[in-house]
């Protein structure tokens, strides 16, 4: 029997699922009865869903969870966080109470501009190409005056349009290069229409525009976030030796991409959970995260960590192209709910909160790494996950716990250690 189909976007939800349960699954109704039973049963909400997306059929839920305790430049927020990673929110959670006790963190927004271009070939004179730009943009600017107007009565707009020749990369290849002020929306949609209408302005015979599109790098979209104590308040029972350890975790981090590329991961954990819990894309913070680790040519660690006359600071730089208005953070009610939480930020507290997420997750990250190991804190979690599969009650839950408390933990071992208290 042929898996392809022609229409399938025209079917209905129902025969959707039909479709493909009867093609692809042996047990038909079961995968039916999973679909079914992830699609909410409030008619309103689920078309809501439905309707972000093309070929709905069901919902996939990530935990939506909270990291509390956060001081960020004197004011305390309650996080919100998706994830579907385990100990995530605890060490968010942690970190966050840790630092409220020492000052909490300082964050600051170094910069706001977004950037888009058009790209387009030219096979001729650039001293032509360049009169012909700099006769003519103003009308560039004229020709998005409709779609700006809005965005300027709100502070922002089209910051400038510069030519780029970019031929000793590309034969004939030149851009505009378009930097923006978006203010408190992400600003995807109203900078691709406005390059659209550039584009369509710009071009002529000679001029072929190849495509139009923001970009999703944004090294002048800037955030820092820091926190610093006296090193013998890291309260560790060798507090020089820790705050060295962790010193050098992160000295690691910007001369090894291998490691680099773990420790700024571990960084996304905290980024990605907040800009998902408040509607923001993570494909474009994530991309440009890296693109940013990567400015000098190698790929580095986002965080720095300095040690001088015996205050340990630990920061963040990292660019964030974020929204607060417009896009899902006004359509997803937890999108809303999360924005509301967190006292409803404008963007650029907004990058804050997550920069300082970010810097938390690799704060309680090279803690881990540097003194107990990762595994420790994992495994705790592994094996309550593996106690609440084998069904364990209550005491054999405590029981198996203690039994565990200095042993090696592994699926077979429970297992057996369960077998055993069984008998
Ligand atoms: C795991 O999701 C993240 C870590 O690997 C980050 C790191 O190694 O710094 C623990």
């Amino acid at each position: 029997m042929t898996k392809t189909i022609t229409g399938f976007s025209k079917l209905s939800k129902e025969e959707k699922i039909d479709w493909l349960v009867n093609t692809f699954f042996t047990d038909a109704q079961s995968a039916k009865n999973t679909l079914n039973q992830y699609t909410n049963s409030d008619k309103k909400l689920q078309e809501l869903h439905d309707d972000f997306i093309e070929n709905t059929i069901s919902n996939y839920y990530l935990p939506y969870g909270v990291a509390p305790n956060f001081v960020i430049n004197g004011k305390e927020y309650a996080v919100p966080m998706v994830t579907e990673e385990s100990s995530v929110v605890a060490a968010a959670s942690l970190v966050a109470k840790f630092w409220s006790t020492r000052g909490g963190f300082k964050a600051e927004v170094l910069s706001t501009k977004k950037i888009g271009q058009v790209h387009f070939m030219f096979d001729g004179d650039f001293d032509e190409l360049q009169d012909y730009f700099d006769t003519n943009k103003n009308r560039l600017f004229e020709v998005t005056e409709a779609i700006t107007k809005n965005m300027r009565k709100r502070g922002g707009g089209i910051l400038d349009i510069e030519l780029r020749n970019k031929t000793s990369e590309l034969k004939n290849y030149y851009q505009l290069h378009v930097t923006f002020d978006t203010q408190d929306s992400m600003g995807a949609n109203f900078i691709n229409s406005c390059l659209e209408a550039i584009a369509n302005e710009f071009k002529n015979d000679s001029i072929q525009v190849v495509m139009s599109i923001l970009s999703n790098y944004v090294p002048e979209c800037i955030v820092r976030a820091e926190v610093s104590c006296k090193v013998e308040e890291l309260y560790h029972e060798n507090p020089e030796l820790y705050a060295q350890k962790f010193e050098q975790a992160v000295q690691i981090a910007n001369v090894e991409p291998h490691r680099a590329v773990t420790h700024n991961k571990g960084i996304m954990n905290g980024i990605d959970a907040v800009v998902i819990a408040t509607g923001n894309d993570f494909r474009a913070v994530e991309s440009g995260a890296h693109a940013y680790a990567s400015r000098s040519g190698t790929y580095r660690s986002l965080t720095n960590c300095e040690i001088k006359n015996g205050i340990f600071k630990f920061w963040i730089e990292i660019s964030l192209a974020l929204g607060t208005v417009g896009g899902l953070t006004a359509l997803h009610p937890l999108a809303k709910l999360s924005l509301q939480l967190l006292q409803n930020p404008s963007a650029k507290e907004l990058m804050k909160i997550v920069a300082v997420a970010g810097l938390a997750q690799n704060f309680a990250a090279l803690r881990a790494l540097t003194t107990t190991g990762i595994q420790h804190g994992h495994m705790k979690m592994h094996l309550s996950n593996i106690i609440k599969q084998l069904g364990a009650s209550e005491s054999e839950t405590t029981n198996l716990l203690n039994h565990f408390a200095d042993k090696q933990v592994s699926h077979s071992a429970v297992v057996e250690a369960y077998n055993n208290l069984k008998q």
